[in-house]
């Protein structure tokens, strides 16, 4: 860990810039010692829903400061985290489409066919040069795009929302992140690199454009072939940086989560696949010559399974418990838990040392599978890190430890509602 904290406060005392993918763990340390300055940790210091999910209109003062969420089931507490996640790029922490989030009552239903009425989400955020007010949402019945509001102007697409807010985020789904296939791994790392490298997201959708269009255009037969290797062409300079970018962040992020830390153990990440194999056996102009090659020589296979045989599109993470030595996803529930909780963690603290900036962590349900032990050194973590924390749970007395520190609301019937502090 390369942030010093200032003891009972919380409150991250220095940082620093911590090197290019070839900088080793000391260099790391080293450079958070000699810089200066505190890690700004991003935080939604207020949020108002409008027809979102379950609420149909809410508004959160948070002051900046952590929060918990507590409530029964179905409560309403997901779709709050939910709702923040959406003030990042992407399609937030359940990946639903624009439609599915609208409040069903506020759908409005037109000659018959259902039509999804405006919602919105809007926060204002404390960020490195003071406050901003942003904000996303469907604009209203025929608009299938998200549009977004920065400080009262349209923003030309989501990716401007990076530059305001961060966020990492742990759901119970991702319980099942080391057992279930790629895909969710892949996406979870791509997140990560998100944080550093907006750009990266660009990569991605060009990759999946041209790759998908190939895939069209071998089904259909008969191929235009100079159309075709326009596209692979494509493939191999877009996937080959893909590939790039998520090997430096497993490079750099393994050196920040290699060490454990309380009860959360060390990790390894790797990742695999042909195009990391190219990259790490020489240059990157080469490793796309063998995209590109390897792309064309399976254009027969590919049009009679569809898709692509090879490209980052079939890469994998490897994470390895250190303290176990043994594969993530041999070990147990718990264990995965704590794995991918460090990992999570490990990246904040990267976040923190190399971009000066702490991303919001969005925690559901995360104390509920946490033994005591555990979670008592998972709140002193987040609050040694000194990112705001949104958590939820059922139990509100899981999160006794953060009277005083974080904020709690209570969740019911399409409310939210502060708890009134006790001094
Ligand atoms: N588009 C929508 N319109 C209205 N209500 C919705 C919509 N989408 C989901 N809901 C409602 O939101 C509620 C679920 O909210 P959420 O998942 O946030 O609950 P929770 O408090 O996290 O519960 P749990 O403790 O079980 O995780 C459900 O009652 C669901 O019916
Ligand atoms: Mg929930």
């Amino acid at each position: 860990m390369t942030t010093v904290m200032s003891g009972s406060t919380g409150a991250p005392i220095q940082t620093g810039v911590a090197g290019s993918a070839s900088a080793s763990a000391g260099d790391a340390s080293e450079s958070a010692r000699e810089s200066v300055g505190a890690p700004f940790p991003a935080a939604v210091e207020r949020l108002t829903l409008t027809d979102f999910r379950c609420y149909e209109n809410v508004r959160m003062e948070t002051g900046g400061r952590s929060v918990v969420l507590t409530g029964p089931n179905g409560a309403g507490k997901t779709n709050v985290l939910e709702a923040v996640s959406l003030l990042t790029p992407g399609r937030g922490l359940r990946r639903s489409s624009l439609s599915e989030v609208a409040r069903q009552d506020a759908v409005r239903r037109t000659s018959g066919a259902p039509s999804p009425r405006a919602w919105a989400v809007a926060a204002k955020v404390a960020t490195p040069t003071g406050v901003a007010d942003i904000g996303t949402g469907l604009a209203g019945p025929g608009a299938e795009k998200r549009t977004v509001r920065i400080d009262g102007d349209n923003a030309r697409n989501q990716a401007a929302l990076s530059e305001y807010l961060d966020a990492q985020w742990l759901t119970p789904q991702m319980d099942r992140l080391f057992i279930d296939g790629r895909p969710a791994r892949r996406r979870f790392l791509d997140r990560l690199v998100y944080g550093y490298d907006p750009a990266h997201s660009g990569r991605i959708s060009a990759y999946e454009h041209a790759m998908r269009e190939r895939a069209r255009l071998l089904r259909d037969g008969a191929p235009d072939t100079a159309w075709l290797t326009a596209l692979e062409d494509t493939m191999a300079t877009k996937g080959v940086a893909v590939a790039a970018a998520r090997g430096e962040l497993v490079d750099r992020l393994g050196r920040f989560c290699c060490a454990s830390h309380g009860p959360f153990p060390g990790a390894e990440l790797t990742i695999d696949g042909d195009v990391e194999r190219w990259l790490g056996a020489g240059p990157a102009l080469e490793a796309e010559d063998n995209l590109r090659g390897a792309l064309a020589a399976s254009r027969a296979q590919d049009s009679a399974v569809g898709g692509a045989q090879v490209g980052p599109h079939r890469s994998d993470l490897h994470v390895r418990h250190l303290d176990k030595d043994q594969p993530a996803e041999l070990c147990s529930t718990g264990e995965q838990k704590a794995l991918l909780i460090a990992i999570v963690l490990a990246d904040a603290r990267m976040a923190a040392a190399e971009r000066g900036r702490v991303p919001v962590l969005l925690l559901d349900e995360v104390a509920a599978h946490l033994d005591q032990q555990r979670r008592e050194a998972l709140f002193q973590e987040l609050s040694a890190i000194g990112a705001q924390v949104w958590l939820t749970g059922t139990d509100r007395g899981l999160f006794e430890p953060l009277a005083g520190e974080a904020l709690f609301f209570s969740v019911a019937a399409g409310a939210v509602t502060p708890e009134l502090e006790t001094v």
